[in-house]
């Protein structure tokens, strides 16, 4: 496998195809974290006007430590999943008490707070601090499961760490932050679960899914029962 080739040719589609979203005008971790929290269960499209009014309101983690949590849950409304907006609200509370004010760039001090679990981490530490973490969202495991004609069903939390074996040993560990980014996006807007836009793709030569005309079959399911 010729990973280097891999990450490179992902690498220049993105800087090539690349969508300007509010999240990504940013190196603060804070914005980051609070972009990932949404993006984690919510389309980009929706997002964005989210984010926007939630840093307006709460520019920094001391504002939001220093909010009413009936204020978080106001300007969340609409976008569901109300949990991550109380988990936020207590992070942000315990990283003033307990963190100097900053949120951790250290990976197990990170992991402790509240909602933080290997995504949301993985994407603030590349993201924000060029740290070396894969991440793997649904969209990666999907990219990963047809380039790499992975058999590992992707709703099936068992298989997670095959995938992010992969995606560990793929990551350009260079720019951690832009491969990541990279390759969510091609998963977004290429590699889709239908109709996926081949011809785009920058990794055509690689794509074993696409070499056995078996796209279609790829990422597999185990039946829900
Ligand atoms: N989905 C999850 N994280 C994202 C990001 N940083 N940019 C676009 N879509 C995303």
């Amino acid at each position: 496998m010729d990973w280097d080739g891999l990450r490179r040719e992902l690498g220049d589609w993105y800087e090539r195809v690349r969508r300007d979203l509010p999240w990504r005008r940013t190196r603060d971790p804070y914005a980051i974290w609070v972009s990932e929290v949404m993006l984690q269960q919510t389309r980009v499209k929706t997002v964005i006007p989210y984010y926007e009014r939630f840093l307006e309101r709460f520019p920094d983690v001391a504002v939001l430590a220093g909010a009413d949590l009936q204020a978080v849950y106001k300007l969340w409304e609409g976008l569901g999943y109300y949990s991550r907006a109380r988990h936020l609200h207590a992070a942000a509370g315990m990283i003033m008490a307990q963190m100097g004010g900053r949120v951790p760039s250290d990976p197990q001090v990170l992991r402790r707070l509240p909602g933080i679990g290997d995504y949301i981490a993985a994407a603030v530490l590349s993201i924000a601090f060029d740290q070396p973490f894969a991440v793997v969202d649904g969209n990666v495991k999907r990219v990963l499961a047809r380039v790499f004609l992975m058999e590992t069903p992707v709703n099936h939390p068992p298989g997670h760490a095959r995938f992010q074996t992969v995606a560990d040993r793929l990551l350009d560990r260079e720019q951690p932050g832009r491969h990541n980014q990279a390759l969510m996006e091609l998963g977004a807007l290429v590699c889709t679960p239908k109709r996926p836009l081949c011809p785009q793709c920058p990794w055509t030569a690689h794509c074993r899914a696409l070499q056995s005309g078996a796209v279609p079959d790829f990422p597999r399911r185990v039946k829900p029962r």
